[in-house]
């Protein structure tokens, strides 16, 4: 266990899961992306949904290990359900990891088996691990055994080479032999070489019929599918064949759709908030990550889709792209961006409520 103030802050914390032995509902979750799932972004996240799933950005274990841990891990508490998605394929490394994970106060521990990067694949991270499940399943067994989180793996069905059902299901098979109950399926294939990691997320075409026979033949593994999802309909559609669904790039360009997700899915009270009402309940925060040295520009960068598609949204957009990266900027910059959208109630969206 590590003895410093922020994680003892943390296993402190009534809400932390290991605290509440709580495993976190997974019916809808945003995925872990790097750079945009941030604490600020997941700040944001959760005032629109409390009982969304947040993923952060995936921490290798050598910058864990070697690295400034703290800065790493840090995150509110107010972020809670939040699962660490880690990168590594070292069974020794990962299960410390999965340690810390603990310590920290996350509410699960994920391994990245999907990331197609050239960076991450020379370290033998993300999806080339596909073709190595008993390195996963090793890895996977040594995190099982090092925390009381529940692991999960996030992954392809598959990478050149390694594409057909039968090397997808030797992978879940090894992988829930070693204890995985929870498989995060990104339904397309990776291709490692000659395609970009933003290519490997469009090009590779969606497959979401193997991620629905995953689920019939696992019946006991909890399967959620990703890649692609944009509205509460396709998700509905989703929830017919899988247990979960888990949103990446809409919920980042479009982080309004959150406000629909409590009452949509988990038939809770939509938090009755208008866009400005959320980013006024963000004010505290923002001032005291600028109090820390946080530039408003790192921050603000992640506000900048809540206006999606509303009238004023990009002038919005615009003030903000201009001026929060200017030296001294404040909230007084969020404040006047906020002036340009009209306020009226924009309650969440019916459509989606309805289809509760
Ligand atoms: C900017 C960006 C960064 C990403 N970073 C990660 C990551 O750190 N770990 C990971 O497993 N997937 C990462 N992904 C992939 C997403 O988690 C998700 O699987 C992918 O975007 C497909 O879902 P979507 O179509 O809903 O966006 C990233 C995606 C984007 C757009």
């Amino acid at each position: 266990m590590i003895k410093n103030a922020a994680s003892e802050n943390l296993q402190n914390h009534p809400s932390t899961p290991a605290n509440t032995g709580l495993e976190p509902s997974r019916r809808f979750c945003v995925a872990p992306m790097m750079d945009w799932t941030t604490p600020h972004y997941r700040y944001l996240a959760r005032l629109l949904s409390q009982h969304t799933l947040l993923y952060t950005e995936m921490v290798t274990t050598g910058a864990l290990i070697h690295g400034d841990t703290e800065r790493f891990l840090r995150h509110d508490p107010a972020e809670y359900p939040l699962s660490l998605q880690l990168g590594g394929s070292n069974a020794k490394d990962l299960a410390h990891c999965a340690r810390l994970a603990e310590d920290f106060g996350f509410s699960e521990v994920n391994l990245n088996v999907g990331c197609p990067s050239d960076r991450v694949q020379n370290n033998m991270i993300g999806a080339c691990l596909m073709a190595q499940p008993d390195k996963v399943a090793e890895a996977v067994r040594a995190m099982i055994e090092a925390t009381r989180l529940p692991v999960t793996v996030k992954h392809r069905i598959g990478i050149n080479g390694r594409e057909s059902w039968e090397d997808l299901c030797e992978f879940v098979d090894k992988v829930s032999a070693a204890g995985c109950r929870t498989f995060i399926v990104h339904a397309r294939i990776a291709i490692l070489e000659g395609l970009s990691p933003k290519e490997n997320r469009d090009v590779p075409p969606l497959k979401y019929d193997w991620a629905y026979q995953l689920k019939q033949k696992y019946p006991h593994l909890e399967i959620i599918i990703n890649g692609g999802i944009k509205t509460f309909e396709e998700c509905h559609e989703h929830l017919k064949y899988t247990d979960g669904v888990m949103l990446g790039r809409e919920a980042y360009h479009n982080p309004w759709l959150l406000a629909g997700v409590d009452s949509a899915f988990f038939g809770a009270e939509p938090p009755a908030r208008s866009r400005h009402d959320v980013l006024r309940a963000m004010y505290p925060f923002i001032e005291s990550e600028l109090k820390r040295g946080v530039f408003l520009g790192h921050m603000s960068r992640h506000f900048l889709g809540l206006f999606h598609g509303m009238p004023g949204g990009r002038q919005f957009r615009r003030y903000i792209s201009e001026n929060a990266h200017k030296s001294g900027a404040g909230l007084e910059v969020i404040q006047a961006a906020l002036e340009k959208v009209p306020e009226s109630q924009q309650p969440v969206p019916t459509e989606t409520a309805i289809r509760a």
